[in-house]
């Protein structure tokens, strides 16, 4: 697997990567979204009690692979430019990519022993707020536009509303019921930017099932 190498002077002065590092990073960052992808399907098949829980890990799972395919084409368009580049995530550090890396194995070998339901609850959060999914908004943001960036934002919102609901329904856990709703917060904080509305005003459970 490639290695992430931040010249962390020169990436905060320009917050942009040189082209070949940048390669690298979208690299790493697709083997990251496919390990994602392949964790919830994982988890599709092993909570088959209720279609409910079956259909969050499946839709879960489907947005991981769009960010797999929006991280392909971005690498498809260095392939036919090897010099471009764009500024993606200029805070995206070495230490994050290998915080997520580890998250994964862990989750990987817990999946294979066999886990709770409330356990891969707890990992998808834990995953679902790492600085990866940063990544991929990053760069849909740089190709496609600031609109783009709102419309992932708030997929991203929609699937921890699910995640939050589906805790709230099926797991006793009420301590990761308020992580995954302080998750939500943020995120529609962030995509209230500039943040000037309370957080009372958030709904609790942003986009249950469709
Ligand atoms: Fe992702
Ligand atoms: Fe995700």
């Amino acid at each position: 697997m490639p290695s992430v190498r931040k010249p962390a002077a020169a990436a905060k002065r320009s917050k942009t990567r040189p082209p070949e590092l940048f390669r690298k990073l979208i690299a790493v960052a697709m083997d990251l979204e496919q390990r994602t992808m392949r964790l919830y399907c994982h988890y599709e098949s092993v909570f088959p009690e209720f279609d409910e829980v079956r259909a969050f890990w499946f839709d879960m799972a489907e947005h991981e692979s769009r960010h797999y395919g929006a991280l392909a084409m971005v690498a498809g368009l260095l392939e036919s430019a090897p010099e471009r580049t764009l500024p993606a995530a200029p805070t995206l550090t070495r230490a994050h990519v290998e915080h997520i890396r580890t998250l994964l194995d862990q989750a990987e070998a817990e999946a294979k022993r066999g886990i709770t339901l409330t356990r891969a609850f707890e990992t998808a959060l834990a995953i679902e707020s790492s600085e990866i999914e940063d990544l991929v908004l990053d760069l849909l943001t740089a190709l496609k536009g600031e609109r783009e960036r709102e419309r992932a934002v708030k997929i991203l919102i929609h699937d921890l509303g699910d995640l939050s609901y589906m805790i709230e329904k099926y797991s006793p856990n009420r301590a990761l019921l308020a992580k995954g709703d302080k998750l939500i917060e943020q995120q529609v904080h962030r995509l209230r930017n500039p943040p000037v509305r309370r957080l009372a005003s958030v709904p609790k459970r942003v986009g249950r099932r469709r």
